[in-house]
């Protein structure tokens, strides 16, 4: 398993992922944007024997961080790689010397509450509304990365 920047000949295997993972999956344009025109963005992939399983994406400026997305493909779900995955980008954080992390989730998603728990996030709030498919709230999460 390897864990190493995203390319753009990820992508087609990245919109894959991302079409089983999210309600509102991103275009592949969106992703092409980020890695050629986001100077702020840093989208990371899990492979595993030449196949990309995962991707996260975060945006840090400054100290500031907040992951894009974050997903695995179902088959590779309940393995511990999104632990590894998430871990990876928080160090990523570190090493930009970004000193939070935050992001929003579902309300109703409690498996990514859970990882994100797992790693030290906290609740930070609500934002209602938040998601436009179907009006769900988002908590907001965060974690604070040299006490991670
Ligand atoms: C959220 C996601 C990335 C987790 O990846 P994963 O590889 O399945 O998770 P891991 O196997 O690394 O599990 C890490 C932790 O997540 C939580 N978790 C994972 N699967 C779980 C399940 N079925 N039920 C409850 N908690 C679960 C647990 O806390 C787990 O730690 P544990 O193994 O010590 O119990 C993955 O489920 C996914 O891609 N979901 C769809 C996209 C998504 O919701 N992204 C988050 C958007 S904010």
């Amino acid at each position: 398993m390897i864990i190493r920047d995203m390319s753009t000949k990820d992508l087609d295997q990245v919109i894959e992922i991302e079409q089983h993972s999210f309600p509102t999956p991103w275009k592949k344009e969106s992703f092409y944007h980020e890695l050629h025109h986001n100077i702020y963005a840093h989208y990371l992939v899990i492979e595993i024997e030449e196949q990309v399983i995962g991707y996260c994406g975060i945006w840090i400026v400054m100290d500031d961080a907040q992951i894009t997305n974050i997903a695995i493909t179902p088959a590779y779900r309940g393995r511990s790689y999104g632990e590894a995955l998430l871990m990876a980008a928080m160090n990523r954080c570190r090493i930009e010397k970004a000193e939070q992390l935050s992001l929003e989730v579902r309300v109703s998603n409690h498996i990514a509450q859970s990882l994100y728990r797992k790693l030290g996030f906290q609740p930070g709030g609500i934002r209602k509304n938040y998601y436009s498919d179907n009006g769900e709230d988002a908590l907001l999460m965060w974690v604070k990365l040299n006490e991670s």
